[in-house]
């Protein structure tokens, strides 16, 4: 069947899109300067995304910009198996003094799926080589993210991402999600109500036994499924559950990670240290794919016994510390830390807060959640089903110049950590109007 479109966008099978409602209709991004985007119409549009929660320190910054040319000229690419290069060490260590205390190890990857892959597989890989072969179950979360990749959809908890992928990896359990409507809504910042939802895991121990368990993943802030924020106390007793039956916690920073709650990792922002974390993203302001895994240095050390000429860890990617990734991540980390970048939602997050939840009151308005700079307005599905209202104000708002993202019947934000307080006036102005309009 075919239809009116132009014929020269067919090829192109886009991810996570409607393809055939954006071939209809479709929105061409051209170039992108700090807070903006233009379009191919030339439309200037206001990023309240990051992108895709990536950009944090706004789009084309000069710093970064020139690091990637310069590394392209210099050195396009080395291989990361049994050879080296000096700036992938240098980022390492650059991130291992931001990282909370002991996660102190880095191993690179290019994605935040492949980060998820890696830590899921570190994991498995300690509990054997610390003689717990039989920990072998990995536990996530009901409505967790965790990238695309076959451990990421097994541990996730997103029905739409999992069942059409059949029966996934094996011997995976799930805990509750914390979404609570009925004693949380409309709270500002982490709920009140929610921290005995951790004890699901409890259930689980008493259903699989500890030792059959090697780790839970869990996104401090679940980001995708519509800006979930933790309940006060949740991921402490995550924690203690954790500690209690030998259990490995994996906290998946992709989005949280580089300054988006507030401090530099949402495990300062809340004070619980995981043993290992996940990032991509902010790791290079979005401008070359990569990403990492943050491992605490008694698991890595665990790594590192037998004959010194063999192999570790069997796993790596053919562009894990891609130079052209390091240097960007090197320019992006010097351009947060010049700006103050990673801990600047904590200034602007209570101005935030009040804009998001001035929204309260509009018509099908069901929540409004935020944490630094993380906003989530949940609607009310509309008669024509699940999304279709979300969907509609998104469209509203980028016709309007800005761009928030919709998961369900959720809008979610998550601007550029340098916005002004007049840009987010804007994007909350536009949401209103937008959202008025969807009634
Ligand atoms: C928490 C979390 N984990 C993993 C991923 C996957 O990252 P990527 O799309 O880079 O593979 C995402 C992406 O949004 C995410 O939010």
């Amino acid at each position: 069947m075919s239809t009116p479109h132009d014929p020269s966008l067919d090829a192109y099978w886009m991810p996570f899109t409607a393809n055939r409602q954006f071939k209809q209709r479709p929105r061409l991004l051209t170039q992108a300067s700090g807070m903006h985007y233009r379009t191919d119409d030339g439309r200037e549009i206001l990023d309240g995304v990051a992108g895709l929660w990536c950009v944090n320190a706004g789009h084309a910054r000069p710093r970064i910009v020139q690091a990637i040319a310069r590394q392209a000229g210099e050195m396009d690419y080395a291989p990361p198996f049994q050879m080296g290069h000096p700036k992938a060490f240098e980022f390492a260590d650059r991130l291992s003094q931001l990282t909370p205390a002991g996660l102190n190890r880095v191993f690179f990857t290019n994605s935040g799926s492949e980060s998820v892959e890696t830590a899921l597989k570190i994991a498995l890989a300690w509990q054997r080589a610390r003689g717990q072969g039989t920990r072998t179950r990995l536990i996530g979360r009901e409505r967790g993210y965790h990238g695309v990749n076959f451990g990421g959809i097994s541990v996730g908890g997103i029905v739409g991402n999992r069942k059409m992928f059949g029966t996934l990896l094996g011997g995976v359990d799930h805990i509750r999600h914390t979404h609570d409507l009925e004693r949380n809504a409309f709270s500002r910042g982490q709920p009140a109500h929610g921290a005995e939802l951790a004890d699901d895991l409890e259930r689980l121990v008493a259903l699989h036994d500890a030792s059959t368990i090697a780790a839970v993943i869990v996104e401090p802030v679940a980001g995708s499924t519509g800006v979930l924020i933790p309940p006060q106390g949740y991921l402490q007793r995550l924690r203690d559950i954790c500690d209690r039956h030998g259990i490995l916690l994996i906290f998946d920073e992709v989005i949280t990670g580089f300054g988006r709650t507030g401090q530099p990792f949402a495990a300062q922002t809340f004070g619980v240290t995981p043993d290992l974390m996940t990032v991509a993203k902010g790791i290079t302001n979005g401008c070359v794919p990569m990403g990492a895994v943050f491992v605490k240095q008694e698991i890595h050390d665990t790594f590192m016994n037998g004959p010194e000429h063999l192999i570790e860890l069997f796993h790596g990617y053919t562009y894990s510390a891609h130079p052209l990734a390091c240097a960007a991540g090197l320019a992006t980390l010097d351009t947060y830390a010049e700006e103050g970048l990673l801990t600047r939602a904590s200034e602007l997050q209570d101005y935030f807060a009040d804009g998001l939840h001035s929204l309260r009151g509009l018509p099908h308005v069901i929540d409004v959640r935020n944490i630094g700079l993380v906003g989530g307005v949940e609607l009310a599905p509309g008669p024509e089903g699940p999304g279709r209202r979300a969907f509609n104000v998104f469209l509203d708002c980028f016709e309007q110049g800005v761009m928030v993202r919709t998961t369900g019947d959720i809008i979610a934000m998550s601007p550029p950590l340098i916005i002004e307080r007049a840009q987010i006036d804007r994007l909350i102005e536009t949401l209103r109007t937008a959202l008025k309009r969807a009634a």
